[in-house]
């Protein structure tokens, strides 16, 4: 089998996906499409309008009146960079809450869709390889414990200067995996076909050596 042209990537919150997206992407030439990002800066973006979150229509109106770029790592929401603000545990809940909204989901789908013509792509997310790209030849699952998730988010969130605890951070992402897990519409599961990696005890570099054989198919 040749190279995949798209690699998806689902999981729960903090499995390391968007780490081992974005080393993919150095590694192999892929572009990096963090669709979370999107869910992130659509959810900050209400919240700074002061549109209340669970007013479906207005939600709506700001997903699609908005624009939202990803460049190189960066998330530029109207041409601001909002990198860093949206990723604070409760820019996790906002986002995960405008998800529920198929409409907005769909918003968000088309833009990854249109960001995916005829390029090499590994997409990280939650419905990746489920609903946004079916036809993905390469459909991983990553997954680890959620204490083990928890540990890592906060260790991530004290180097970017965020000061939480541990056990605000584990309740913070069991309540958002129960929510992204329950959703009636293109919820979090294991993708058909998908390949499940357990990283729970293992590193970065470990996962992406199993990849690397995926992507090389070589057994
Ligand atoms: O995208 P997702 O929420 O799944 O996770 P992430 O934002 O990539 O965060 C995962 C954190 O765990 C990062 O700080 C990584 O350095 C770290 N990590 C990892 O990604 N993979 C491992 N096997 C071990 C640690
Ligand atoms: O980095 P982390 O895994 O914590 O979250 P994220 O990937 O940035 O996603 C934030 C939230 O957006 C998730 O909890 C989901 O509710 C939602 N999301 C989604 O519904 N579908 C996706 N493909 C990606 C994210």
């Amino acid at each position: 089998m040749p190279e995949p042209t798209i690699i998806t990537i689902d999981g729960p919150a903090g499995a390391g996906k968007s780490t081992l997206a974005k080393e993919i992407a150095k590694k192999f030439g892929y572009l990096h499409l963090d669709s979370g990002a999107l869910y992130r800066t659509i959810g900050y973006a209400c919240v700074q309008r002061g549109v209340d979150l669970s007013d479906e229509k207005k939600v709506l109106n700001v997903a699609r009146s908005i624009s939202v770029e990803l460049q190189n790592g960066k998330v530029l929401l109207n041409g601001e960079d909002v990198t860093r603000q949206i990723r604070t545990p409760e820019a996790g809940k906002w986002a995960s809450q405008v998800a529920q909204y198929p409409e907005v989901r769909e918003v968000v789908v088309q833009i990854l869709r249109k960001l995916a013509r005829g390029k090499k792509v590994v997409v990280d997310g939650r419905d990746a390889g489920s609903y946004i790209f079916p036809e993905a030849q390469l459909k991983i699952y990553l997954t680890a414990s959620s204490q083990e998730r928890a540990k890592r988010r906060l260790e991530e969130l004290k180097r970017k200067g965020f000061n939480l605890s541990y056990e605000e951070v584990l309740k913070e992402i069991v309540e958002r995996d129960r929510k992204d897990e329950n959703r009636p519409f293109a919820p979090l599961k294991v993708p058909e076909g998908a390949v499940i990696i357990d990283s729970t005890g293992k590193t970065l570099e470990e996962v992406l050596q199993e990849v690397e054989k995926l992507i090389k198919n070589d057994p």
